[in-house]
């Protein structure tokens, strides 16, 4: 299957691998991006990658007229929408920022798509919409709820998709609930870049390790799990971004609303991961344990096999490719894109 697909967000760390396979994958793709949180170097790293273009429009998807012109020039497929604001804690002290940008900038972008009767549509979504879940593996049926304005865009923005398709069937819209991405193309060429000092776990222990940070701060090793630090299901980005190119191959046949967890169903602790990061990259990653992060939950993973069903899905890559994957691009581009 061919066509063009637009990618929201397209120049930032999933959307550039998503970008990539979709090429790869035979789709044209479109990206637009006002490279608040990215830069235009990555886009042209997935075009060597790739050996194909991609044509890119600077724009802020809340500029609707400026959408409106991207669709009128290209006969659109489907949309993969990952543009928005996505720090956690900055969501708290900026809160009208993100409902604007993410949920301003979502409606823009489905007045744009009705208008020009494209109604297939791929949203980033997150387990952040799980809140404190009451047990582990989580399905999709589990209940939701948000505890920052972050997660609240999230939720209310899935809520908003959920009216949508149920005011007029034609719409097909895909809920993806990323667990934790982590990693890189095996390349080395493109990745995380985190501006300032990252939030995620990932990303920091790789800056430990390069020696651009002096130690980790572990946030608590005394909740209820297997050595007292928090567990996640940490998923390769490349598995994610292939999930999202099975996604819009099979997006004709899922009319309504699909909502889907994209993890790997493993669950690894915080010490875990510092261990398999150290023997990946033959680095030392010093630490101390200090106080819990508020919000933070004790563990989270996800049962994916609705994933594999619907979409024919799995991830592939375990916790020692993700790690190695994420060294690669740290140590060759130790200042990200700016190198
Ligand atoms: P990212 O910041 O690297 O990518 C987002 C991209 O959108 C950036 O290139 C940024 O410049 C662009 N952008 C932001 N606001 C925009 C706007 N108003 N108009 C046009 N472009 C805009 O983030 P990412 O990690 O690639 O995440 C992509 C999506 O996945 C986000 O919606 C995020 O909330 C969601 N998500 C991410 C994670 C994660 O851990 N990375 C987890 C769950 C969900
Ligand atoms: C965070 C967000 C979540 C978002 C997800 C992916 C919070 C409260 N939640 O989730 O909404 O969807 O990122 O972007 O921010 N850790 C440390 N030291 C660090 C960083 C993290 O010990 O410097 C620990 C955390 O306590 C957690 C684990 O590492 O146990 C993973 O943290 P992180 O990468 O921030 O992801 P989440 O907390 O799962």
């Amino acid at each position: 299957m061919s066509g063009k697909v637009l990618v929201t967000g397209g120049a930032g760390y999933i959307g550039s691998h998503t970008t990539l396979l979709l090429l790869e994958a035979g789709f044209e793709v479109i990206v637009v991006d006002n490279l608040s949180n990215s830069s235009l170097e990555s886009l042209r790293r997935v075009e060597k990658l790739s050996g194909k273009s991609v044509t890119f429009y600077k724009l802020d998807i809340r500029e609707t007229d400026k959408l409106l012109n991207v669709f009128s020039e290209h006969k659109i497929h489907s949309v993969v929408h990952f543009a928005g604001l996505k720090a956690v804690g900055e969501s708290s002290q900026i809160p009208l920022e993100y409902y604007e940008q993410n949920i301003y900038g979502t409606l823009s972008l489905l007045k744009a798509m009705q208008k020009y009767d494209c109604r297939r549509i791929v949203f980033s979504s997150s387990a952040t919409v799980y809140g404190d879940p009451a047990s582990v593996p989580i399905t999709e049926d589990f209940p939701i709820s948000a505890t920052n304005p972050y997660g609240r865009t999230k939720l209310y923005i899935e809520e908003i998709l959920r009216d949508l398709a149920i005011s007029d069937s034609k719409w097909n819209i895909i809920l993806l609930r990323y667990f934790n991405p982590i990693g890189a193309h095996k390349s080395g060429k493109i990745g995380e870049d985190p501006q300032g000092i990252p939030n995620n776990l990932l990303p920091f222990v790789s800056q430990v390790a390069v020696g651009k940070r002096e130690k980790l701060s572990v946030f608590g090793d005394d909740y209820p799990t297997v050595d007292g630090t928090g567990v996640r299901d940490y998923i390769h980005v490349v598995d994610l971004s292939d999930a999202h190119v099975k996604a819009v191959q099979k997006i004709d046949n899922l009319t309504g609303v699909t909502t889907l967890n994209l993890g790997t169903g493993n669950g690894y602790s915080v010490l875990q991961i510092v261990e398999a990061f150290q023997k990946g990259s033959g680095k030392q990653v010093p630490y101390q344990v200090v106080e819990r992060r508020p919000g933070d939950i004790a563990e989270c993973w996800a049962d994916a096999s609705l994933a594999k069903k619907v979409l024919g899905w799995q991830a592939c890559f375990g916790i020692e490719d993700m790690v190695t994957d994420a060294w690669r691009w740290q140590e060759r581009n130790p200042n990200g894109y700016d190198d």
